[in-house]
């Protein structure tokens, strides 16, 4: 079963992808054994430290994903003339790239130029779920890193401000599903959002209303006191979930309630098909996880880099 799904992910990805290689749970077993609880106990200390940490890694691990596949090409540096992807505009709120450097240093320790940088974001993405109380699975691995980052890739990314249809191409773009985009949106059960992020709900909405009237008022009205019109508090914003260091399902029940954050969660409910799934993980927690790790299987699997590097923040 496993090569056959192997090759329908090479078949359905070769478009977007430089490079088909099939992934598999146990890549490093013979030239790294200790990779998993590396990069575990990586995470873990940062976590200790700074519990903004869990959704850092998320994040940055879907950027990586939706621009040229998941090659590490998030983690790379400017350089020169060129502007790398974290340095584009979207780049907000990615940040703790501190601890994939951490992690990777001690991973060349065990097994030097043997694991890719795209694999440890892989892995420390998964593990940020599951220190954050989440499900856990297994990562497929055998990603390679890539050469290019270039900040203005970053235009592909979903914007907050989607509706349905945007979303529904952007996910297909790189052969997700409605049922991932709603599964993976659960994401925003951790994190923060800056008010430039939702800014567009609460000011201006429309030629009809200044707010979307289809968010909570209280919380419209809170949001409009944490971000007014001219705004100029750098990092003012608001929690994505009323539990955001916590990996549950909170964002979907909340989003029933026209108390989701973004234009592109709300969006989730315009739709019926997307709406049923809302509901679905809304009520059910294991439904929930069980539909998230598939999908971040699946959105992890897109790949596209050549080499391993050994300083993520430079080409080899
Ligand atoms: C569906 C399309 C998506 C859109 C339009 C979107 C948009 C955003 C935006 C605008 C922010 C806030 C940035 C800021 O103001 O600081 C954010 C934060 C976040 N997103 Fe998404 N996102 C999407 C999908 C995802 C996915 C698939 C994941 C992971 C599975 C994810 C995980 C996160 C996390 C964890 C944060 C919080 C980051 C932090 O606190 O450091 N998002 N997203
Ligand atoms: C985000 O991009 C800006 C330039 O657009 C850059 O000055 C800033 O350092 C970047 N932030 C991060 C966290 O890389
Ligand atoms: C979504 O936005 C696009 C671009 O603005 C527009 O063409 C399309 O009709 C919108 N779709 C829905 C379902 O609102
Ligand atoms: C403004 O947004 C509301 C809610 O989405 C919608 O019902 C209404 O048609 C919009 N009005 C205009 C003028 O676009």
């Amino acid at each position: 079963m496993a090569p056959i799904i192997a090759l329908a992910f090479a078949f359905l990805f070769f478009p977007l992808s430089s490079s088909v290689s099939a992934l598999s749970s146990n890549y490093y077993d013979q030239t790294c054994p200790q990779l998993e609880q590396t990069v575990t106990s990586t995470v873990q200390k940062a976590l200790q430290n700074d519990r903004t940490v869990a959704a850092a890694l998320l994040r940055m691990h879907f950027h990586d994903c939706f621009i040229r596949g998941c090659d590490a090409s998030v983690l790379l540096n400017s350089k020169g003339n060129n502007r790398a992807e974290k340095d584009g505009p979207p780049n907000i709120s990615l940040h703790a790239f501190y601890v994939i450097d951490h992690a990777k240093t001690a991973v060349e320790a065990l097994c030097p130029g043997v694991v890719s940088c795209a694999d440890i974001l892989a892995l420390a993405a998964r593990d940020a779920v599951v220190l954050s109380g989440g499900p856990t699975w297994e990562v497929p691995k055998g990603r390679k890193d890539g050469r290019i980052s270039q900040a203005i890739d970053t235009r592909q990314l979903p914007a907050p401000v989607f509706n349905i249809s945007q979303l529904q191409q952007s996910f297909s773009q790189r052969g997700l599903s409605l049922e991932d985009l709603v599964a993976l949106s659960g994401g925003h059960t951790l994190g923060f959002a800056h008010c430039s992020s939702f800014q567009n709900r609460i000011h201006s909405f429309n030629a009809t209303f200044d707010v979307d009237p289809t968010l909570n008022p209280s919380l419209a009205s809170n949001l409009r006191s944490i971000c007014p019109v001219n705004n100029n508090v750098r990092n003012a914003g608001t929690s994505l979930d009323s539990t955001n260091f916590k990996f549950d399902n909170m964002y979907y029940k909340l989003l029933l309630q026209g108390r989701s954050i973004f234009s592109s969660d709300q969006a989730l409910v315009t739709d019926k098909r997307t709406r049923a799934l809302v509901a679905k993980y809304a009520s059910s927690q294991e439904e929930f996880e069980n539909a998230f790790v598939k999908s971040m299987i699946k959105m992890s699997s897109i790949t596209g880099g050549q080499e391993i590097r050994l300083n993520c923040r430079v080409v080899r």
